[in-house]
């Protein structure tokens, strides 16, 4: 599975880690920075994996920043992204069943790494119910071409 990630300058040392601990797992993962202490703006983190995301050239997407909270909403707002802030296994299992999230939002502030790899691990490898759920995930589709028009 293909994989971007990228991070603001608060979340960079956690998407370091992540990104080695994916690739040793198999994962195949493009870093899209940032790659320093350095102070960044999450959203142009955010529109370049969503971008890359929705554009069908990765299936999932990471970003963390230092709560999580403004990377998920500068992602959400590119068509066709479902993204979630991720805080437990059980969260971030449901997500996936039921929202079809396709890009994992982390928290550097209140993950470490080890949990930061699990619920990344949970996010990739669950996968979505369908079912009634798509009925749904579509309205959410609908709103992203309502935006447009
Ligand atoms: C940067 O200071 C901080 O605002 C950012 O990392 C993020 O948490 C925003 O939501």
């Amino acid at each position: 599975m293909k994989i971007a990630i990228a991070a603001d300058h608060g979340g960079f040392l956690l998407k370091d880690g992540l990104r080695d601990r994916l690739r040793a797992e198999g994962f195949e993962v493009a870093d899209f920075g940032a790659n320093s202490a350095e102070s960044v703006d999450y959203p142009d983190y955010a529109a370049a994996v969503a971008r890359a995301v929705a554009a069908g050239q990765y299936e999932r997407g990471v970003l963390i920043c230092t709560t999580g909270v403004g990377m998920s909403i500068s992602a959400n707002k590119v068509a066709g992204i479902r993204a979630a802030l991720g805080t437990d296994d059980d969260e971030v299992s449901l997500t996936r069943r039921h929202n079809d999230a396709n890009v994992l939002t982390l928290g550097a502030r209140y993950v470490d790494l080890e949990t930061a790899a699990r619920l990344t691990r949970i996010f990739l490898e669950t996968q979505f119910e369908g079912g009634r759920h798509a009925r749904r995930v579509e309205k959410i589709a609908a709103l992203d071409r309502a935006a447009r028009d």
